[in-house]
């Protein structure tokens, strides 16, 4: 995989060995980003040489030879002989010079990309070693930055008011495309700490990324100081993502903004999300319901545990359903939610999984019964977010992933 750069090449020594084709295509990007170019060919295209009679770079006309790469800051081999090819892609290694090689990408230390250019934007693909493919998608980019069909703030009407999108577990593959377009035209961004935060490092410098768990909420509480901000910046005439993480609505505090919104007259659009109490057991291998085991499933929080007068569960009554438990913010609650569950007649057996970070790289799963998934969890140190699953599907697992 390669790592994608814009080099700033203007004043730097370019070195392009060879005169053919594939100079022919690259030296107007070099010169056209202001490169000191080099070119070192016995003979060159009737353009490249045209190049060269106009001084846009300086013409060696002459086989390579060692040292030809000595004070370059990158270089383009692209000869007819392999030999040559070799012996400079050496030499530009020795030197530590970044290098393209048209004759064997493989051993190149450098790619070029499919590049494009739209209004100010350069488009530059890699695909790894499919360049029609790379030239394919640069061509459909560039070709939707023309016409407006690919969401770029430039080139849209943004959207007034406040939208609150779902973002789905963590993965940022997992958010909606009508999420991600509006997070692509947003001015401001209020975000969870759960989510896709993947997603923050590719807005434009300009877009005002806020944690909203930082949001100073001095004599009021913290979900108010939220609302007031997104009050705030809608009416300063800001495009104002919400992010937060799985479903907006399900336990995410999304109605109390959109009421907030509402009230303050302020346009608000709501995008539904992928919440984590399906998708992350899904990514775990647990499907929520299955034929024959699982007719129903019911997500429940566990922010209080069984028995606090501020519990809104019916835990003896849920003790008793035959279907899935999908348990949200309960990680430091199981010992009372297992036993509740046990003590109203759920068999201590029951199978039970702790997902933790679902569809993140640090996804983990713990796994045991209702008897020991306490101390199971404690002893694995699973740690919030997780999501607990209890109920046979736990051993539908597919185990193929
Ligand atoms: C305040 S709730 C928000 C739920 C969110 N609105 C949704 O639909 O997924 C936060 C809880 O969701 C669960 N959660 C969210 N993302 C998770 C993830 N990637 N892995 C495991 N649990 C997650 C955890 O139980 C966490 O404590």
């Amino acid at each position: 995989m390669a790592y994608p750069v814009g080099l700033r090449l203007e004043g730097k020594k370019v070195v392009v060995i060879g005169g053919g084709q594939v100079a022919q295509r690259r030296l107007p990007a070099l010169i056209a980003a202001g490169a000191d170019v080099t070119l070192v060919a016995p003979a060159a295209t009737p353009s490249v040489e045209a190049m060269a009679a106009a001084g846009e770079l300086c013409w060696e006309q002459r086989p390579y030879r060692d040292g030809d790469l000595a004070d370059a800051w990158y270089a383009l081999v692209a000869t007819g002989d392999p030999e040559a090819n070799a012996a400079a892609s050496a030499e530009a290694e020795a030197h530590r010079v970044w290098c393209v090689r048209s004759d064997d990408a493989s051993r190149a230390t450098a790619w070029t990309p499919a590049t494009g250019r739209s209004e100010g934007v350069t488009v530059a693909v890699l695909t790894g070693r499919d360049p029609r493919r790379s030239a394919a998608v640069r061509d459909a980019i560039v070709e939707g930055l023309h016409d407006g069909t690919l969401a770029a703030p430039r080139h849209r009407e943004r959207t007034p008011g406040v939208a609150l999108v779902g973002g789905g577990p963590g993965d940022p593959d997992l958010i909606t495309v009508r999420g991600r377009r509006l997070l692509a035209e947003a001015d401001v961004v209020i975000a969870d700490r759960l989510g896709p935060r993947d997603l923050l490092d590719e807005l434009a410098p300009h877009v005002e990324v806020i944690d909203a768990a930082k949001i100073p909420y001095g004599r009021f509480m913290a979900q108010e100081a939220i609302n007031n901000a997104l009050i705030e910046h809608a009416r300063a005439g800001k495009s104002v993502v919400r992010l937060k993480g799985g479903d907006p609505f399900v336990f995410g505090r999304g109605m109390e903004e959109a009421e907030a919104l509402a009230e303050a007259g302020i346009p608000c659009t709501v995008v539904p999300g992928v919440t984590s109490s399906i998708s992350v057991p899904g990514a775990a291998g647990i499907p929520v319901t299955h034929r024959g085991v699982a007719h129903e499933f019911t997500v429940v929080s566990g922010h209080v545990a069984p028995g606090d007068e501020r519990s809104l569960t019916n835990w003896p009554a849920l003790a008793r359903t035959t279907g899935t438990i999908v348990v949200l913010m309960g990680v430091e609650r199981i010992a009372a939610i297992a036993e509740t569950l046990t003590a109203h007649g759920r068999p201590a057996d029951t199978p039970v999984a702790a997902i933790q970070e679902g569809t993140t790289a640090a996804q983990r799963r713990v796994d045991g019964t209702l008897a020991d998934i306490a101390v199971r969890i404690r002893d694995e140190d699973i740690r919030p977010p997780a999501v607990i699953v209890i109920g046979d599907v736990v051993t539908r697992t597919r185990r193929d992933r």
